[in-house]
């Protein structure tokens, strides 16, 4: 029987269309290239985002905190909790009666996650899980009754697209009781260049993060494809806010899999589709949340306008 990464890769690799799902670029190099994407200039989200979390933190902590009672403060996909350390350090310093449940697919930035949080906020109380979201809200909602206050951060659901964004939503929303609420994050249509550079760094280290997949299936699979013979190529398109990135086949070729037992050919200039990262507008927001059952409480811009922390309860 084989994982569910090898039958992904076979089913991508097989559609007329070719292409590679991006949850599957954070193994241990993916995890470490994401970080530093995140550290350059041209990746401006992070930015944005830790100036909101920044400048309304006691705004979070006024909509979060529950009368005198405790909340489980989960976060999905917490990654390295960079930026949510800003939140949690102000949660914890104004006595904030909760407890932090970072969940993450990826186990091994979850245990440097909870080794940091230990050594720079030791009062919180931190019940990392390793897993899949929906199984770790199954679990908590059995164990726990009270308030669960969501945090879908870094604009992560811009990597589905609309109507799979509206399909993991409404699922989260079932998980979800009336006192519950969602803060996530948004990346906004800006200067289509803006987008553009942001996947196209001068470093190449967003090629590198692309790059990385086909090395995790030569790794892991038992695959042969030359790295050097595909190149990373982004998209933006300014109306339906879609970034794309693509890798090129660099001359026609053929790749095997030694455990998919299977060959694949390559025409030269042929696209594997790896990643979308849609942008949105407020009113693309709005509908979305409607449509999965939610009402929209706020919305928390930074200065530019570039990012929005949307904060949503159940309707
Ligand atoms: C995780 N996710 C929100 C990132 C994004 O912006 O779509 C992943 C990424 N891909 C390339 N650069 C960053």
């Amino acid at each position: 029987m084989q994982n569910s990464f090898a039958k992904d890769v076979k089913k991508g690799l097989n559609a007329k269309l070719k292409y590679l799902e991006s949850k599957y670029f954070y193994d241990e190099k993916g995890d470490y290239l994401f970080q530093k994407i995140m550290e350059l200039n041209e990746y401006y989200l992070t930015d944005c985002e830790l100036e909101i979390l920044k400048n309304h933190s006691e705004h979070y902590r006024r909509f979060f905190q529950n009368a005198e009672s405790h909340f489980s403060l989960v976060e999905l996909g917490a990654g390295d909790g960079y930026k949510t350390k800003v939140l949690l350090e102000h949660l914890a310093e104004n006595q904030t009666n909760f407890s932090y449940l970072p969940i993450d697919i990826s186990g091994n930035v979850l245990k440097i996650l909870e080794a940091e949080i230990k050594r720079e906020i030791p009062k919180l109380k931190v019940e990392p899980y390793t897993g899949d979201y929906f199984n770790a809200l199954d679990t908590l909602n059995k164990q726990e009754a009270g308030r669960k206050v969501l945090l879908f951060l870094g604009s992560t659901i811009g990597n589905f697209k609309y109507k799979d964004a509206l399909k993991f939503l409404k699922k989260l929303n079932q998980r979800m009781n009336r006192e519950d609420l969602l803060l996530i994050g948004f990346d906004l249509k800006k200067d289509p260049n803006t987008i553009l550079n942001a996947y196209n760094d001068k470093k190449g280290i967003t090629e590198a993060f692309n790059l990385n997949l086909l090395e995790r299936i030569n790794n892991e699979l038992g695959g042969n494809f030359n790295i050097a013979d595909f190149y990373h190529y982004p998209t933006y398109n300014p109306v339906n806010g879609e970034a794309q990135s693509y890798l090129i086949s660099k001359k026609e070729q053929k790749v095997t899999i030694k455990s998919l037992d299977q060959s694949f050919h390559f025409q030269k200039g042929e696209p594997i589709f790896m990643e979308i990262s849609k942008k949105y507008d407020t009113e693309t927001i709005n509908k979305l949340a409607k449509e999965a059952g939610f009402e929209v409480k706020e919305n928390f811009f930074d200065q530019k306008k570039y990012f929005t922390n949307s904060l949503w309860t159940k309707r």
